[in-house]
């Protein structure tokens, strides 16, 4: 490989949420990170180079965002990487992926009105939804030996009940690294069309689908003024979760011009961060090769970790290998421990934080869910703590 993933960097005493924010979510104080989703790998020294660059200017007033590079970078990634044709009137600055999301939701759906989402779900969709009032209306993802799978009639039947007006599709899914077939997205656009359903798309996790199915963007199911948005940025595939770097794709111009006028005139947020504008330049024209070699690594880990599951804990874990994310959906049902035994376990025993299960589920969980974006060194001494986290309780020494 021409890129070194197992270089290991020192992220603790930086204001990294994943070291530094630990004291919010867990009970145990100093804890390996597997939890929150950026990577223990270095945005690659082409992008950092070009933003060096752009220190060197030494000036960052107001940035006009709609520029030919920036639009046609990310033109060419979709071309490139995607096949697919995306217009560059169509593509729009926004300050987050969350806050799109959010303002979708308020857009099409009054309090107490429904919000459909797949289950298991990204933890901050289940907290905006319940956040801003509104219903959260479960689809809730079937479990086969070689995946998950869509529920089509449970799907149909939710997205028809009067008060649901969004869906909020993860295009690939956190946390169970499930990519959507264009079958599936067929289906799903079509169910809503029918119902008066907006759908946003969130696709943060894209670039890493390592199937060979490739990933099937909702912008391909785009007609003018289709109620269809995708939202996606660089802050995933890059590791530039803080820089701001998200956009969103849509031809619905209704919503575009509500969206933008309230930036300017409600929420006072039209400012784009321009570092984050050079980087989709950058990154978009020259990354291909670097975010191929990235999956790999990450492949590569997953299979590290399905082979310690199958060898060493085969009676505790099962884990179904994802065809997308970083992010691995591990569950340990088979154990007969409860969460709060496991996390427990897991924090105090391992000293390793992951993603706490019943924050991504509505029942009760029986899963954690582990990031796998870091050198196989550190992956490595995570399973062992793992195991002996679980070994821990098998023997009643918690
Ligand atoms: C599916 C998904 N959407 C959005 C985000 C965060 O996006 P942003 O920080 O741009 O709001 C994450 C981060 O984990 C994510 O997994």
């Amino acid at each position: 490989m021409k890129y070194n993933f197992d270089e290991i960097i020192d992220r603790r005493g930086t204001a990294t949420v994943a070291y530094e924010g630990q004291r919010k979510v867990y009970d145990y104080e100093n804890l390996e990170p597997f939890w929150i989703a950026d990577m223990d790998i270095k945005t690659p020294d082409f992008i950092i180079d070009h933003l060096k660059n752009k220190l060197d200017q030494a000036h960052f007033g107001y940035l006009v965002w709609k520029q030919d590079e920036y639009l046609n970078a990310i033109k060419h990634w979709y071309k490139t990487r995607f096949s697919v044709n995306v217009q560059k009137n169509d593509i729009y600055y926004v300050p987050s992926i969350l806050f799109t999301v959010t303002e979708v939701i308020r857009e099409f759906t009054k309090e107490g009105e429904g919000v459909l989402i797949h289950t298991p779900s990204y933890n901050a969709f289940i907290n905006l939804i319940e956040g801003n009032n509104r219903r959260l209306v479960e689809s809730p993802l079937i479990k086969t030996e070689n995946g998950y799978e869509l529920d089509k009639a449970q799907f149909e039947k939710m997205a028809a009940q009067d008060d649901v007006k969004v869906l909020v599709l993860c295009n690939p899914h956190n946390p169970t690294g499930k990519v959507w077939t264009k079958e599936e997205c067929e289906f799903m656009k079509e169910v809503c069309e029918k119902n008066d359903v907006f759908i946003v798309s969130d696709e943060i996790h894209m670039d890493f689908v390592r199937s060979e199915k490739g990933f099937y963007s909702m912008t391909n199911q785009m007609k003018l003024d289709s109620p269809i948005l995708v939202v996606t940025g660089l802050g995933k595939t890059f590791n530039l979760a803080s820089l701001a770097s998200s956009y969103m794709i849509t031809k619905h111009r209704y919503f575009t011009l509500q969206f933008n006028r309230k930036l300017a005139t409600y929420y006072g947020l039209a400012a784009a961060n321009t570092l984050a504008v050079e980087a989709v330049k950058v990154a978009y024209t020259q990354a291909g090769d670097w975010v191929d070699q990235l999956n790999q690594h990450i492949e590569r880990n997953m299979d590290i970790l399905d082979d310690f599951i199958k060898s060493e804990m085969p009676e505790q874990l099962t884990f179904i290998k994802p065809d997308s994310t970083y992010l691995a959906w591990i569950d340990f049902s088979k154990s007969g421990f409860n969460e709060s035994e496991v996390q427990k376990a897991l924090q105090s025993v391992g000293k390793i934080a992951t993603g706490i299960g019943n924050s991504f589920e509505i029942s009760e969980s029986h899963h954690f869910r582990m990031n796998l974006a870091c050198s196989e060194e550190k992956l490595v001494n995570g399973l062992e703590a793992i195991k002996k986290s679980f070994t821990a309780l098998s023997n009643n020494k918690i």
